[in-house]
C-alpha cells in the first residue's frame, strides 16, 4: 500500500511538472531553438573563405577547422543545429549572407560602417590587427616605409582597403587569398603583404625568409554578419555567442589555436 501511495505521489508530481513545463511553453533555449528560421530548416549555414589560419581552414580530413568554425559549431549546438560551412571567395562571404543565401558571415570579419551598410553586426568575439609581413632582408621597417612600394593583400579585405587609400590603388595588388599574396611575395612580385596578425604569424611560421613587422597598422574587432531581414536569427546567434562568451568557452577555443608567446 505505502508502495501504490509512493508510486501515485511521483506520478502526480510528474504530471506537475510536465503541465508547469507546456503553460510556459518550454525552457527559454528551447522556445530560441523551436523558433529561429535558416535557410535550410535545421542547418546553420556559415559563408567564409576557408584560406585563413587559425580562424578557418580545411583539415586533414578534408573537413574544416579553426577559431570561428568552432565558435560557430558552438552556437550552433546551443540553437539545436547542425552547422555547414561553406567555403568561398572572400569578397562573397557578405554579399551571399545579404541575399539570403547563407545564415552567417564569419570569417575573421572586421565590422566596419561600409559592411555594417549591408549586414548587421553581433558582438564582437576577437581582436584584429593588420600587420606588414616582408622578406628577412627587407628595407621596410614600419607602415610609413611602404610609400611607394607594392603591396600585396587578399582581394576584398580591410587590409586592402586602408592600402589602397594610404598608398594608392595603383601599389596594392589584391590576390584571391592570404597564402597566394604570400607566394607574390616570395617570389618577388610585391615588396610586403598586409593582412590580419594571426594570419600572417602562420604564413611567417610556414615560409622560410619572411618575417613580420613589430609595428602593427591598424586595430579592428571581428564579428559576426547577419542578413539585416532575419531579426530572430539575430537575436539567437548574438545570445549564443554573448553566453559562450561569458561562460569562457570563446577563451577556451581561442587558446587551442593560438597558443600564448
Ligand atoms: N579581417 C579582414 C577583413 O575583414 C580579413 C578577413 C579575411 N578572412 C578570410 N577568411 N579570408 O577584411
Amino acid at each position: 500500500m505505502k508502495k501504490i501511495i509512493k508510486l501515485t505521489a511521483a506520478l502526480a508530481m510528474a504530471l506537475a511538472l510536465v503541465f508547469a513545463f507546456t503553460a510556459c511553453g518550454g525552457s527559454d533555449e528551447e522556445k530560441e531553438a523551436a523558433a529561429v528560421k535558416t535557410v535550410t530548416e535545421g542547418e546553420l549555414h556559415m559563408a567564409t573563405n576557408a584560406a585563413f589560419p587559425p580562424y578557418e581552414m580545411t583539415s586533414d580530413d578534408g573537413g574544416f577547422e579553426g577559431i570561428d568554425v568552432e565558435i560557430a559549431e558552438a552556437i550552433a549546438k546551443k540553437l539545436d543545429l547542425k552547422l555547414v560551412v561553406d567555403d568561398m571567395d572572400f569578397t562573397s562571404v557578405i554579399t551571399s549572407v545579404q541575399s539570403g543565401k547563407e545564415d552567417i558571415a564569419m570569417a575573421g570579419l572586421t565590422v566596419n560602417e561600409e559592411r555594417k551598410k549591408n549586414v548587421d553586426f553581433t558582438e564582437t568575439y576577437a581582436k584584429g590587427v593588420q600587420s606588414i609581413i616582408v622578406t628577412e632582408d627587407s628595407d621596410i621597417k614600419k607602415p610609413a616605409d611602404l610609400k611607394g612600394k607594392k603591396i600585396g593583400c587578399q582581394d576584398g579585405t580591410t587590409g586592402y582597403i586602408y592600402c589602397s587609400e594610404d598608398f594608392g590603388d595603383k601599389n596594392v595588388t589584391s590576390y584571391n587569398n592570404g597564402a597566394t599574396a604570400v607566394q607574390a611575395l616570395i617570389g618577388g612580385k610585391v615588396d610586403a603583404v598586409v593582412i590580419d596578425n594571426n594570419p600572417a604569424k602562420e604564413f611567417v611560421k610556414s615560409n622560410k625568409g619572411l618575417k613580420l613587422l613589430d609595428t602593427a597598422y591598424a586595430e579592428e574587432d571581428y564579428a559576426i554578419g547577419i542578413n539585416k531581414d532575419s531579426k530572430d536569427l539575430y537575436e539567437a546567434v548574438n545570445g549564443a555567442l554573448k553566453e559562450l562568451k561569458e561562460d569562457g568557452t570563446v577563451d577556451k577555443i581561442v587558446d587551442k589555436y593560438i597558443k600564448a608567446e
